[in-house]
């Protein structure tokens, strides 16, 4: 899964895979939640409120990102397509709550992305599974407590790239903006049979160094190994062909 898709298309490329499609005609779609009026708005206005306090981008881009990459990692894992699809609904939402505030915005977006899910007629246990994962996607205070839960925080912190940076003058840029600024590829890399997952990152050094990267992210690295072996699996970092984790 590469993180420099631009791609708003969310789901409509998952095969099946051999896994049995248990989707029902009338479920809701990661499509139908992307096109509401309610998210469209809410995901515009978050990116607008962290942008105004220096933070990188938390928009458009960033929700159908992580919502591509959790799905497709559900997927190579073998989990049926509709988790897949709840996970993805789960990304587009996930970060709505900074609309409200930076702090606490997890269980924020749960309560926001309750009152969507309930107007488009989602079921109770499908629309419960999606508020757990995004009340529990921040490293303050988040535990993968389902497959949705895991798949939406490792999706969510391998997504770093230079073109979420807001800031336009590189010499104003801060340790996020530095290390994002860096970040020329990021890949997490899913291997079914060995049960690994690995998040693989080009890091241009003359921008950023190794251990600005750890500075900022140790803690969210921590939590994707705990995601990781929530989904059975051995979780890795390599940057710039190093094994760090
Ligand atoms: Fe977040
Ligand atoms: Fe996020």
């Amino acid at each position: 899964m590469r993180h420099d898709d631009q791609r708003l298309s969310v789901v409509a490329d998952l095969p099946a895979d051999g896994v049995v499609d248990d989707r029902a005609a009338d479920r809701v779609t990661p499509e139908q939640v992307w096109q509401h009026p309610r998210v469209q708005a809410y995901v515009r206005v978050a990116n607008d409120s962290l942008r105004q306090i220096g933070y990188t981008e938390h928009g458009q881009r960033h929700a159908t990102v992580v919502a591509r990459s959790a799905a497709e990692l559900l997927r190579q894992l073998g989990y049926a397509p509709r988790q897949c699809e709840l996970v993805a609904i789960a990304g587009l939402l996930h970060d709505v709550g900074n609309l409200v505030n930076r702090q606490n915005h997890g269980q924020i977006g749960a309560l926001l992305a309750h009152d969507v899910l309930f107007a488009l007629g989602m079921p109770i246990d499908e629309t419960v599974t999606i508020m757990g994962a995004i009340g529990n996607h921040e490293e303050e205070r988040g535990h993968a407590i389902s497959p949705v839960a895991a798949a939406l925080i490792l999706a969510d912190k391998a997504d770093v790239h230079r073109s979420r940076v807001h800031n336009p003058d590189p010499a104003r840029f801060d340790i996020h903006d530095r290390v994002n600024h860096a970040t020329t590829r990021s890949v997490l890399h899913v291997d079914h049979q060995a049960h690994t997952l690995a998040l693989t990152l080009t890091i241009d050094s003359a921008i950023a160094s190794v251990m600005d990267y750890f500075e900022i992210f140790l803690s969210r690295m921590l939590m994707c190994r705990r995601a990781a072996e929530y989904l059975g699996c051995r979780f890795s970092l390599v940057i710039n062909g190093v094994q760090l984790l």
